[in-house]
């Protein structure tokens, strides 16, 4: 895969106009974009297809759906027909979404599972009932919702740079570890709220095999040349 095409930069963008614009503008410098609720719910379905036209890649639709397994089956199978190459969908707790999931796919979209949404700490896992062995050491819960996504069908998981190594030796090579907390050494705007960040490289090396890359893009003085930059380090890696 060529190194660009691992950059999903997300359109965390309040109208139209805006996503449009980073659209254009990085277009051939990543891979994907990412279209989240705001943006989707601002704009309806039809932003996919603009988001294509205005940046000649994928979509990467990430609405993390959480319902009854038939519910999110029909859901997925209206996503199928959008064009987009993954979409989000919790792991949640029933094996039976996850798979209702990957059938209403029908093979058009990639599923990716969320295991435990990083704003989840210890503390919650503890009052919302979970055991110990997993309240007190989240990368339990992480592994265990990856190997349950691999097992269902999903293509790939959403995970942090530093859960990527244990998945993929929980749950094999043939699961995506889709990335973001990413931060560049190059960046100086660090004040963000990511906690545990990595560089390209370094989350590249710890097997994520694709970065979502914000703020460091966006909030660049030249975001091409900041995209570019992150590719040109992840192609240095071989
Ligand atoms: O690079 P930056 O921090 O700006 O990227 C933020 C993007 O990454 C947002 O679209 C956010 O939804 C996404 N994300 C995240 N942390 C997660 C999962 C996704 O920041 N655990």
């Amino acid at each position: 895969m060529k190194a660009h095409k691992r950059i999903i930069f997300p359109l965390d963008l309040p109208s139209e106009a805006e996503a449009l614009k980073y659209a254009e503008m990085l277009c051939g410098r990543v891979g994907m974009f990412k279209i989240g609720l705001e943006l989707f719910l601002e704009c309806g379905p039809s932003i996919v297809e603009k988001v294509v036209e205005k940046g000649q890649a994928e979509i990467f639709l990430d609405l993390k759906l959480h319902d009854i397994p038939v519910t999110v089956e029909r859901a997925v199978s209206r996503v199928a027909g959008l064009g987009v190459r993954f979409l989000t969908v919790h792991c949640g707790e029933s094996e039976a979404m996850l798979k209702g999931a990957v059938a209403g796919s029908d093979g058009k979209v990639g599923i990716l599972g969320v295991t435990v949404l990083t704003s989840v700490g210890r503390g919650d896992l503890k009052e919302a009932g979970f055991l110990p062995e997993y309240a007190e050491d989240v990368r339990q819960l992480v592994m265990k919702r990856a190997v349950m996504a691999r097992k269902c069908g999903c293509e790939g998981v959403v995970c942090s740079g530093h859960e990527a190594a244990v998945i993929k030796e929980a749950a094999g090579d043939g699961l995506f570890a889709v990335t973001p907390g990413i931060r560049p050494a190059w960046e100086s705007t660090r004040s963000d709220d990511q906690k545990r960040i990595m560089t390209p490289a370094r989350a590249i090396s710890a097997g994520a095999d694709y970065l979502v890359i914000g703020r460091p893009i966006r909030d660049a003085q030249d975001p091409r040349r900041a995209a570019e930059k992150v590719a040109e380090e992840i192609e240095a890696l071989g």
